[in-house]
């Protein structure tokens, strides 16, 4: 069985598809840690994350044990990933990982933007996992600060909405709700809620 989970930034996917992964037994991935590293490898090596060339070498030689979980989940790293993200051949070399990935039994439970439209078009349920700008802001700004970075709150809510803009508006595989996804909306849910939610939809969609 293959999940597919697309939504915008900080919308809860990433906690959302962890619990799915342990509750069907598949393995994840979460596909934003792929452009996220691939932006601290342009960053880190100096280069500008809207180089296409660059951007392309870089995926094709993508070394994810290179950086700490930590280190790409800034809001600076977020930020290069989703200018880099715009870019189509670097999706390209991206894409035959996140395919092959998907490919093997018992399948997975892949979270992105253009996972149930691009990647996995043919996946068994399809989730489009949304929740209100400012709700994802708080969300991302309690994350950010756990993990020991100083940030402001309305700093992150304009970073979250520049970058989804970018990536709704982008030509390659922008992000939007495949035609047959199911709506999530979280604004309301806390975790547990969301998750029981998803399992609802997913069970439903499996008959
Ligand atoms: O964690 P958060 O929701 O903030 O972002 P992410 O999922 O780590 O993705 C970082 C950036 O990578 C996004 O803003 C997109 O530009 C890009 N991305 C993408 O284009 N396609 C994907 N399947 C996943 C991420």
């Amino acid at each position: 069985m293959i999940i597919a989970v697309d939504g915008p930034a900080a919308a809860g996917k990433g906690t959302l598809t962890r619990a799915l992964a342990e509750h069907y037994g598949l393995p994840r991935l979460d596909t934003g840690i792929l452009y996220r590293a691939v932006a601290a490898a342009l960053l880190a090596d100096g280069a500008d994350p809207s180089d296409a060339q660059a951007a392309e070498a870089a995926a094709s030689t993508l070394d994810l044990s290179r950086f700490a979980d930590a280190e790409l989940r800034t809001s600076g790293v977020g930020e290069a990933a989703s200018v880099v993200a715009a870019q189509p051949r670097m999706r390209e070399a991206l894409l035959l990982f996140q395919r092959a990935f998907a490919a093997r039994p018992p399948g997975a439970v892949l979270d992105g933007r253009d996972i149930g439209t691009v990647v996995c078009p043919d996946a068994d349920v399809k989730l489009f996992v949304t929740a209100s700008a400012a709700a994802r802001a708080r969300r991302r700004w309690l994350e950010l600060r756990q993990a020991g970075q100083d940030v402001d709150l309305a700093a992150v809510e304009a970073d979250i909405e520049r970058r989804d803009a970018r990536d709704a508006s982008r030509d390659a595989a922008p992000m939007r709700p495949a035609d047959d996804a199911h709506l999530l909306d979280t604004t309301e849910m806390d975790i547990e809620a969301a998750f029981r939610a998803a399992v609802a939809i997913i069970d439903a969609a499996r008959g």
